[in-house]
C-alpha cells in the first residue's frame, strides 16, 4: 500500500544503493521539488550530499534567507553551499529590456554560477584533480512523473554531461542523475516533503519562476527597481495570506511597468511615479489559468498599502486576462 512512509524508506534504499560511496550535488531552487529531493538524498547519505544554491539577486524579500533558514533547520544541517552571484546577474542584465534575451543571460549566468561552485565543491573532494575527472558523481534533480511522461518516459539513472565552456568544469565529468521523485505527483511530493519534516512554507511554497523578479520589472532591471518591487510584492502577498487566499490562488505575480509613468496625486503634492499590477491566478497546472475573483477589499488594502508605502509607486492596477490569450507572467 502507498503511504509516505513506505515511499520514504523505498526511495532511500535505493538512493544508498545508487550512490554507494560517491558524493552528490543538488540544486535548490526554493521550490518544494528540488527541496524534497534534497531531503530524500540527504537521509540516504547525510553529509556526502551538499546542496547549492544560486541567489541571483531576482528573489522575492527576505526569501534567500528564509530558504537558507528553513533548509538547514529541516535537513538536521546538511551541507549547502549559500552563492551569492547578483552583482553577476545585475550587471549581466545591465541595459537588457528584451525579455528572451534577458531569460536567456539569467539561464546562461545561472549554470556558469553553478557549474563554479560544483566544481570547486568537486576539487575539495577529489573527484576533480587539475583539469581531470578522477570520478563520477551524482547530480540530484526533482523530476517529477507528470515530467518523466512529458519527456518520454525512460529508466532512471541516465548520464548527464556538464555544459563545459561555461562554468569551469572539466570535459571528462559526467554526472549519473539521481531523480528520487520520479514516480511521484506534485500532492505525494508535498506529502513526503511534510513527513520528512519541511516546513509549510517550502511544502506549500506557491510556483516562482526560475528567472524571478527579472521578468517581473518590464523595461530594464536595475537593483534600485527590484527593490522597489520587492516592496510592493512583499505587500500583495501578505494581504493574500492575512486574508486566508493562499491555498486558492495558484500564484500572484506583482509586476512593475518601470518605463510607464503616470501622473497622481498625494498629500498636497503632485506625483509622477510608476504603476504596478497584480496578477492573481487560478489554476490547476499552469497550462491555462483564469484571473482569480479576489475579494474588492483585499484588493482595496493591497492598493493603499503600496501606495502609502512603497513612494515610487502611485497606481496600482488589476489584470483580468485568462490564459490563454494572455500568460501568467508578464514576460
Ligand atoms: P506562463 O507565464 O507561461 O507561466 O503562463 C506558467 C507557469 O510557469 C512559471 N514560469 C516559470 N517557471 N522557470 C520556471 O521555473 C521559468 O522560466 C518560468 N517561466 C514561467 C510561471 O510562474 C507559471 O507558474
Amino acid at each position: 500500500t502507498w503511504t509516505t512512509g513506505n515511499v520514504i524508506e523505498e526511495q532511500v534504499e535505493r538512493i544508498r544503493a545508487q550512490v554507494g560511496e560517491g558524493t552528490a550535488i543538488c540544486g535548490l531552487s526554493g521550490g518544494v521539488d528540488s527541496a524534497v529531493a534534497a531531503a530524500l538524498v540527504q537521509r540516504a547519505i547525510g553529509d556526502r550530499l551538499t546542496c547549492v544554491y544560486v541567489d541571483h539577486g531576482l528573489m522575492r524579500q527576505d526569501e534567500s534567507a528564509q530558504i537558507e533558514k528553513a533548509f538547514g533547520e529541516s535537513t538536521g544541517g546538511a551541507r549547502l553551499v549559500m552563492v551569492d552571484a547578483e552583482e553577476q546577474f545585475l550587471s549581466a542584465l545591465a541595459g537588457v529590456t528584451d525579455p528572451e534575451e534577458k531569460r536567456k543571460i539569467i539561464g546562461r549566468e545561472f549554470i556558469r554560477s553553478f557549474e563554479g561552485a560544483q566544481a570547486e565543491i568537486l576539487r575539495e573532494q577529489g573527484v576533480i584533480q587539475g583539469d581531470h575527472a578522477e570520478a563520477k558523481t551524482f547530480l540530484v534533480q526533482g523530476t517529477l512523473y507528470p515530467d518523466v511522461v512529458e519527456s518520454g518516459g525512460g529508466e532512471g539513472a541516465a548520464n548527464i554531461k556538464s555544459h563545459h565552456n561555461v562554468g569551469g568544469l572539466p570535459e571528462d565529468l559526467s554526472f549519473e542523475l539521481v531523480e528520487p521523485l520520479r514516480a511521484l505527483f506534485k500532492d505525494e511530493v508535498r506529502a513526503v516533503g511534510s513527513e520528512l519534516g519541511l516546513p509549510d512554507e517550502i511544502v506549500w511554497r506557491q510556483p516562482f519562476p526560475g528567472p524571478g523578479l527579472g521578468i517581473r520589472i518590464i523595461g530594464e532591471v536595475t537593483k534600485e527597481r527590484l527593490d522597489v518591487l520587492r516592496k510592493a510584492d512583499a505587500i500583495a502577498r501578505a494581504e493574500l495570506t492575512a486574508a486566508g487566499l493562499d491555498r486558492d490562488i495558484w500564484q500572484c505575480p506583482v509586476v512593475l511597468l518601470a518605463d510607464v509613468r503616470s501622473v497622481g496625486v498625494q498629500g498636497d503634492g503632485r506625483t509622477y511615479g510608476h504603476p504596478v499590477v497584480l496578477r492573481p491566478v487560478t489554476s490547476d497546472d499552469a497550462m491555462t489559468a483564469d484571473w482569480a475573483k479576489v475579494p474588492f477589499e483585499v484588493l482595496s488594502r493591497i492598493s493603499t498599502r503600496i501606495t502609502n508605502e512603497v513612494s515610487e509607486i502611485n497606481r496600482v492596477t488589476l489584470d483580468i486576462t485568462s490564459k490563454p490569450p494572455g500568460t501568467i507572467e508578464w514576460e
